[in-house]
């Protein structure tokens, strides 16, 4: 008897119809977005193997699944799924790394570009009809050339976030649990730097590390505070490393000059005091949203799906500690 696995949002027919040839697949091809709670329990109830994207995953869900023995994200980050809940259960995690980092460094800087730039607000200007000839002293924004790039978090995507600061002549520093190794360092053109000096240094801050609760508000006010009024503070990481309503505050009193976000502390709800603040770019958590990088996350997922379910030890498992007890 085939397996059954359930696919919580809509992924490309050619996929679909390969999983179908392994597995008996409750599909979503009619949906993109979020289940609620209990839908997604009642859909997980007699499921062998979920490939989900952005659905949470609690110990409540895996109640409801008794026969469940994978979790694997169509993401890179985990942080929807209660991955302690699931290694207790012997239940596989996998995740989707490394092939939306370029994809995901690009965001960085179409944000960071839109936000020094002023691109949304003149856009805004410029449709309410507010632009009535060139103006010589109006629109003033950053300039990002020679300008010095902050980084947090030189993994993959911290790293390609790096490389293209190149093109801008721009310095780059970076902070990170472990130092790059100075071959690294130097391919990358980034120098270490304490947390202290990135934040005072920084013209631009991006943010480029996994949401962990260590890490939740690792930017909050003490940190807004040593940042330049000229800073801008770029996540597309998760929303709950920055604490947003600091945030709002240091923007609201230009304590830094602007931020560019694309993921937000209480996802899909966006603090109210962000919108009406114009030195702000906001994006709808879309980092990886091109095809090419969706279809390349989807393909990855699947590979963890069927050698998971396959028995054997998937490529991308992030619970290792879970394969001692592993359901079969
Ligand atoms: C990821 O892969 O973690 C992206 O943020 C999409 O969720």
């Amino acid at each position: 008897m085939k397996s059954k696995v359930l696919v919580t949002r809509a992924i490309a027919d050619g996929l679909l119809n390969g999983l179908r040839e392994q597995f008996d697949v409750d599909d979503s091809q009619q949906r993109d977005g979020p289940h609620a709670p209990g839908e997604l329990r009642r859909r997980l109830a007699g499921a062998d193997g979920v490939l989900l994207f952005g659905d949470r995953i609690d110990a409540a869900a895996l109640d409801a699944a008794p026969r469940l023995k994978a979790v694997c994200n169509i993401s890179v980050g985990y942080n929807n799924v209660d991955v302690a809940a699931c290694t207790a259960r012997g239940i596989l995690v996998t995740n989707a790394p490394g092939v939306l980092d370029d994809t995901t460094a690009d965001m960085a800087w179409a944000l960071l570009l839109a936000a020094a730039r002023r691109i949304v607000d003149s856009d805004r200007w410029l449709r309410a009809g507010q632009w009535h000839g060139m103006t010589f002293n109006d629109r003033f924004g950053t300039d990002v050339h020679h300008a010095t790039l902050g980084i947090l978090g030189m993994g993959r995507i911290g790293r390609a976030v790096a490389r293209r600061a190149a093109g801008f002549d721009m310095r780059v520093i970076y902070h990170n649990r472990t130092r790059l190794d100075p071959a690294l360092e130097r391919e990358v053109g980034a120098r270490f730097v304490g947390m202290d000096e990135l934040l005072a240094e920084s013209d631009f801050l991006s943010l480029h590390l996994p949401y962990t609760e260590a890490n939740r508000h690792i930017i909050g006010a003490a940190e807004l505070a040593c940042m330049k009024p000229t800073g801008m503070l770029v996540n597309t990481a998760r929303g709950g490393l920055v604490d947003e309503a600091a945030l709002i505050d240091a923007l609201r009193e230009g304590r830094i000059a602007g931020a560019a976000l694309d993921v937000y502390e209480g996802e899909p709800t966006v603090s109210p005091g962000l919108l009406p603040l114009a030195n702000v770019v906001l994006a709808p958590h879309m980092g990886s949203a091109t095809r090419a990088t969706r279809l390349a996350m989807a393909r990855l997922a699947i590979e963890n799906l069927i050698e998971a379910l396959g028995g054997a030890v998937p490529r991308c498992l992030v619970n290792p500690e879970a394969l001692e007890r592993r359901r079969t």
